[in-house]
């Protein structure tokens, strides 16, 4: 699955890490021991990534305050697990997952989680019955959230928040590990959905100093058409 989950759609490659260390290198499976979230980092790299990249997270309840101010309007529960947003600069995605405080680290039990993806599984937990169906409506509302981030680590941190919550709650339901090859369509869904972008370039960071022609702009999926687009369309307003 670590494999799945450090694939960028977009280049082809793995994500990079994109920070003062290593710059455009690769993370490779290897280098994932080496990544620990913001409230295990050094002070100093704390600081030195806030003067860098504006790097502060949002704690619970400021989360679960927003959340509550944008959570889906949708009377049918069905289109509230399908209803899409997108965190935009997510860091460690704490405004869709929250497995612990992005602050202080301190793990949060499954009941008082606020991300909208916990949302949306609790609404497929009390509403489906079969075990298929909800294995489909999980999947779907982890096929609804979306976030973009700059920082290599911590998109690699915001994938794997989303891919344990999904663990999490299955495990919740059915009191046994999730399948291997539903973990695996999962882990392809977040490989596409939580990606690496520089937000004020619509590219992977970096590109447009390798490649003096520009226009390689981010590739995002619908799944719902099963079709890929490049992000930069959504800011021109030609899709929803
Ligand atoms: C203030 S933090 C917010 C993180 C998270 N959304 C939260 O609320 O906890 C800002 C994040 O934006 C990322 N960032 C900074 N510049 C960016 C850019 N040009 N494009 C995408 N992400 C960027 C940083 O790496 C950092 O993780």
């Amino acid at each position: 699955m670590l494999e799945i989950l450090l694939k960028d759609r977009t280049t082809g490659g793995n994500i990079i890490w994109a920070n003062a260390e290593h710059g455009r290198q690769e993370i490779t499976a290897d280098d994932v021991k080496l990544i620990r979230p913001r409230w295990q980092k050094l002070r100093e790299q704390q600081r030195q990534r806030t003067k860098d990249r504006a790097e502060i997270f949002t704690p619970p309840e400021v989360c679960k305050l927003q959340n509550e101010l944008i959570d889906a309007d949708e009377h049918d529960w069905q289109a509230y697990v399908g209803a899409r947003f997108l965190e935009i600069t997510c860091g460690e995605a704490p405004y869709l997952v929250n497995r612990y405080n992005a602050v202080t680290g301190e793990p949060i039990p499954i009941k008082e989680r606020v991300g909208l993806l916990d949302r949306k599984l609790r609404v497929v937990d009390k509403e489906t019955s079969a075990p298929k169906d909800w294995i489909d409506y999980a999947v779907r509302a982890v096929q609804s959230v979306y976030g973009y981030e700059f920082q290599g680590d911590n998109l690699f941190l915001a994938r794997r928040n989303v891919f344990e919550t999904f663990k999490d709650y299955y495990r919740q339901r059915f009191t046994r590990e999730p399948p291997e090859d539903i973990l695996r369509e999962v882990a392809e869904v977040i490989s596409w959905n939580l990606f690496q972008m520089d937000g004020l370039k619509c590219s992977p960071p970096f590109t447009e100093e390798v490649n003096l022609f520009g226009g390689v702009y981010c590739q995002i999926k619908d799944w719902f058409t099963g079709k890929t687009f490049e992000f930069i369309e959504l800011t021109r307003g030609g899709r929803r």
